[in-house]
């Protein structure tokens, strides 16, 4: 904290990622900066272990410092990583990614997700030659998507969190960004069709932790096909963890482009545009150009992190894992007699407390993170799942979870929750659509 306290002076905001704000957990109680990380676990610049169930929010499938992708980016830096002239590994990297996603025919590199949305925005803008973008969900910080603030209501409320100002975001953007709700395809007919003509994309995260209604994801593509809009799907958390072919394999449903980044380079900053031939080849007509999207640690990572995730497993172990995981934690809940369910596809689990009023239900949340964070658990109340997890972490957790659970338990009962609280009340979590 007074780390946190010194950084408050001199870095706007305190952190760079608004989910690493220390409000976002148990205030005070969770760890704030890390000193290093190895497998599933990290350790605070207190010296305390933790287990990390946030996987550095989401960006790391393999495990931290995992020996296989370290080794092989520690080689790759020791070769020079960004020259003036092109490496290899981009076009190692392109076929690959175009054996494995199901809509991949050609690529674009960036370094981070929110950077390769806006490409691909801008790509669907010039391949149709319109302006307006359809979304569902959070797609970064670029002044594409903020622009949904412009207009009178708060389009964002939903699918980021309330309270966000669009400000810097030019006033000229106002009604370029339209949101959308999952699963409701009638209301993005109506808007596809008030707005005919001018639709560019939609861009969409095709599932998080529950599975879409059925023949929901077909209906997005067939009215992309209608209006002529491109079908983006950002897969930058869903990634390969469901499936080495992404989200898009797993669903079965192949949109025109899709964008990668957290979780297909292991923590090493990557992220990508794919699509299929006749929507990224007009790229090369755009103006899309970086000096560190060519940087071979990236590149590197991202080939190397794919190879693993296909060669050990990757997506069956966490679904596995993570199917062990709920049903200990319902066993656990069950045994302390608390009204708490374990739900979501077993590769992206969370808990759920019901508790019927809101502000209580807030406290009981942030009362489970404090609890667990005391016992060595950083996490919110879902679970980010990595390979490295097993079954020492299965234990601690699930005891650390029962002794949680009786805290709570005890306190609704003698309605001393918030007397419990060592900290504020954990800011709203980023909100999605989809869940
Ligand atoms: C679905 C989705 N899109 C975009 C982003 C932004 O990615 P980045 O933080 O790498 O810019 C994220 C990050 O959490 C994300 O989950």
């Amino acid at each position: 904290m007074q780390l946190y306290e010194r950084a408050m002076q001199l870095i706007p905001g305190g952190t760079q990622l608004i989910s690493r704000r220390p409000n976002r957990v148990a205030y005070g109680v969770s760890p704030v900066y890390a000193s290093h990380a190895k497998g599933a676990r990290f350790w605070d610049v207190d010296g305390f272990e933790y287990i990390d169930w946030i996987s550095g929010i989401g960006s790391i499938l393999l495990g931290y410092a995992d020996p296989v992708v370290d080794d092989a980016v520690q080689k790759q830096i020791s070769l020079g990583t960004t020259y003036s002239v092109n490496h290899e590994l981009e076009v190692q990297l392109a076929e690959e990614l175009c054996r494995s996603i199901p809509c991949a025919e050609m690529v674009r590199y960036a370094k981070c997700g929110g950077e390769a949305c806006a490409m691909a925005v801008r790509i669907a803008r010039g391949v149709t030659g319109r302006d307006k973008i359809l979304f569902c969900g959070y797609h970064g910080w670029h002044d594409w998507y903020i622009a949904a603030n412009l207009s009178e209501e708060a389009s964002l409320n939903s699918h980021l969190f309330p309270g966000i100002e669009p400000i810097g975001v030019p006033t000229g953007l106002a009604g370029t960004a339209l949101p959308f709700s999952y699963g409701n395809l009638p209301e993005l007919s109506d808007l596809l069709e008030k707005n005919k003509g001018q639709v560019a994309a939609i861009i969409m995260e095709p599932l998080r932790s529950t599975m879409p209604p059925v023949g929901y994801l077909a209906g997005v593509q067939n009215l992309c096909k209608e209006y002529g809009a491109v079908f983006i799907m950002d897969e930058i958390t869903a990634g390969i963890r469901y499936s080495t072919g992404g989200a898009q394999q797993y669903l079965g449903v192949t949109p025109d482009m899709a964008v990668f980044a957290k979780s297909i380079s292991n923590g090493y900053p990557m992220g990508m545009v794919v699509g299929k031939r006749e929507f990224m080849e007009p790229a090369g007509r755009m103006f899309i150009s970086s000096t560190y999207w060519s940087d071979t640690i990236g590149l590197r990572a991202a080939l190397t992190t794919m190879n693993e995730v296909r060669l050990r497993g990757v997506p069956l172990q966490l679904q596995k894992f993570g199917a062990e995981l709920k049903s200990r934690l319902t066993i656990v809940a069950n045994e302390v007699g608390i009204n708490v369910d374990c739900i979501g596809n077993d590769v992206m689990p969370m808990l759920q407390f019901n508790v019927n009023d809101q502000i209580l239900k807030n406290q009981v949340v942030t009362l489970y993170i404090q609890e667990m964070a005391k016992r060595g658990c950083h996490g919110y109340a879902s679970f980010y799942l990595n390979a490295a997890q097993g079954e020492s972490e299965l234990g601690q957790t699930l005891q650390a979870a029962k002794e949680s659970f009786i805290i709570i338990r005890d306190g609704l009962a003698k309605n001393r929750i918030s007397d419990l609280l060592e900290c504020s009340v954990q800011k709203d979590a980023f909100k999605r659509l989809v869940k």
